[in-house]
């Protein structure tokens, strides 16, 4: 499509009312413009696209800034949740085509949550996602923050756990009352603490606590957020967790057709020196996408550093054999 067309279509998707398509065309638009390496314009047509969405909801976008304070811990005073904003879209993000429907499924009916309120019907807003490690749950998450275009908070679960009693539920509370403020993506990250209790100093009684306390608090929440909750330890929490959420996300490993694309993705920025990558998708089972990732950092580097521009099998396949010792070496621990 030329840009003109895309134009042309995007003001016929307006005359049409067609919110969705008229989005996707001005998104799609705005990503020409970035791959031209275009960033001020393309930042100047995001902002002017979500212009009206901010400034009708009173703490989303720049503005959260002169909100609230950040919950911070009283003994301690270090802050419970951070604010953050990413930039990534869906193409970057590899995922069996099953797993990314469900995620965009979550976006759409927060975005037209006007829409079902016509109906008397809520987004889904609690969310948990399990599954292995380095699968893209946090980077999830992100994505979903990212392109709805409202700022990701990010809470460690441990760091919520405080030394004093009583103090865990108190720190709770804050985090509550400062998401009830305003419209975020929330994420509850590494929330499998609960499995981790009996060579914690914290006291078993004091876990569980906090644990109900999130329950009941995720249960009567009532506000204008989407909340993650994200685990690699599916199978320790509670079965009365699994009941509060209205979506369940599992990240599996990713298939031989996934790892190619992962590999292809992480390898775009080198120019490769034939290389069959299919063979390197046969190569890495078991990999997750984050080793798949940090592999292909890895022989980019060597690449550079041996003062070459072209990626070749020897780079590739050292990167490789390297991990390889590494994952060995991580089982070889064996604290699983
Ligand atoms: N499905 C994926 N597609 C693309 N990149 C991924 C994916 N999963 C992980 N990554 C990469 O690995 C990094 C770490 O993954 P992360 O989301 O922290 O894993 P998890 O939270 O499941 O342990 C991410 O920041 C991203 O760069
Ligand atoms: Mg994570």
């Amino acid at each position: 499509m030329t840009n003109t067309e895309i134009l042309k279509k995007l003001f016929l998707a307006f005359a049409k009312d067609d919110k969705e398509e008229f989005y996707r065309l001005a998104e799609e638009y705005i990503e020409r413009e970035k791959k031209k390496k275009h960033n001020i314009v393309a930042k100047e047509l995001k902002e002017a696209l979500y212009a009206s969405k901010f400034s009708n909801k009173s703490i989303i976008g720049r503005s959260y800034k002169n909100s609230i304070p950040i919950p911070r811990d009283t003994e301690k005073g270090f802050p419970l949740v951070e604010i953050k904003e990413y930039d990534i879209d869906w193409d970057s993000l590899i995922l069996p085509e099953k797993t990314l429907q469900l995620l965009k499924q979550i976006v759409k009916e927060f975005r037209d949550a006007d829409i079902l309120a016509t109906y008397n019907l809520k987004p889904k807003n609690k969310i948990l996602f399990c599954g292995e490690p380095g699968t893209g749950k946090t980077y999830s998450a992100q994505t979903i923050s990212s392109v709805l275009h409202i700022p990701l908070i990010y809470v460690r679960f441990d760091s919520i756990i405080s030394s004093y009693l009583g103090e865990t539920a108190a720190n709770l509370r804050k985090v509550f009352d400062f998401i009830e403020s305003g419209t975020w993506v929330v994420l509850f990250d590494e929330v499998d603490i609960i499995g981790k209790n009996r060579d914690d100093h914290y006291e078993h009684g004091e876990i569980k606590r906090v644990v109900n306390n999130f329950l009941q608090m995720l249960d009567t929440f009532e506000g204008n957020s989407i909340i993650i909750a994200a685990t690699n330890h599916q199978h320790i929490l509670d079965p009365a967790i699994w009941r509060r959420f209205d979506e369940i996300v599992y990240f599996d490993l990713p298939s031989e057709n996934e790892r190619l694309k992962l590999l292809e993705l992480y390898l775009k920025s080198i120019k490769k020196n034939k290389i069959d990558l299919a063979q390197y998708a046969k190569k890495t089972e078991g990999f997750s996408p984050s080793d798949i990732r940090m592999t292909c950092i890895e022989a980019i580097k060597y690449t550079i550093l041996n003062d070459s521009d072209q990626l070749t099998t020897s780079e590739l396949d050292y990167a490789l054999s390297r991990f390889i010792e590494r994952i060995n070496i991580r089982n070889r621990g064996g604290n699983a």
